[in-house]
């Protein structure tokens, strides 16, 4: 069965008609045609495919489109633009912080949203003091990056981008 859904995805407002099953990753890119968003695994384990739903991060092939009426949806596409990049994304390019860049648009919204959920004070399961961003560990951010999968083994010059814009 169909079902209308509108959310807000990178500031516009969208209504779509969608095939209940559809995830939202797959309204995304195949409705919506913003394709920055990456279908790795389609089952939660790589974290390819993560974006950033009023606030925080999720997979988004386990949601399923429909459950996100009225939601505010950003995509790496929402982050920022080639010519006014967002500095978590310059951060990248300044450490290298990809090789073949499959995983990049998931790593860089779950590292926006990283630093969100720092300053949130959400915990980690290896926190230190949340207070004091400024010292966050490396073994604390790789434990809060755990669920993005790099193939290539980025992972030290993607924390050093992420320890970059932390400060
Ligand atoms: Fe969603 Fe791998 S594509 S976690």
């Amino acid at each position: 069965s169909t079902a209308r859904v509108s959310f807000t995805v990178n500031g516009t407002p969208q209504k779509l008609e969608l095939d209940t099953r559809t995830t939202l990753l797959d309204a995304l890119r195949e409705h919506l045609q913003l394709t920055g968003t990456k279908k790795g695994c389609d089952q939660g384990q790589c974290g390819a495919c993560t974006v950033i739903v009023d606030g925080r991060r999720i997979n988004s092939c386990l949601s399923l489109a429909v459950m996100h009426e009225g939601d505010s949806i950003t995509t790496v596409e929402g982050l920022g633009t080639p010519d006014k990049l967002h500095p978590m994304q310059a951060a990248f390019i300044r450490h290298d912080g990809y090789q073949c860049g499959y995983c990049t648009p998931g790593q860089i919204c779950s590292a926006v949203a990283v630093l969100d959920e720092i300053k949130a004070n959400i915990p980690s399961h290896v926190s230190a003091d949340l207070n004091t961003p400024a010292r966050l560990s490396g073994d604390e951010l790789r434990e809060r990056m755990s669920g993005n999968i790099c193939r290539c083994g980025a992972y030290s010059n993607i924390i050093e981008a992420i320890s970059d814009v932390a400060g």
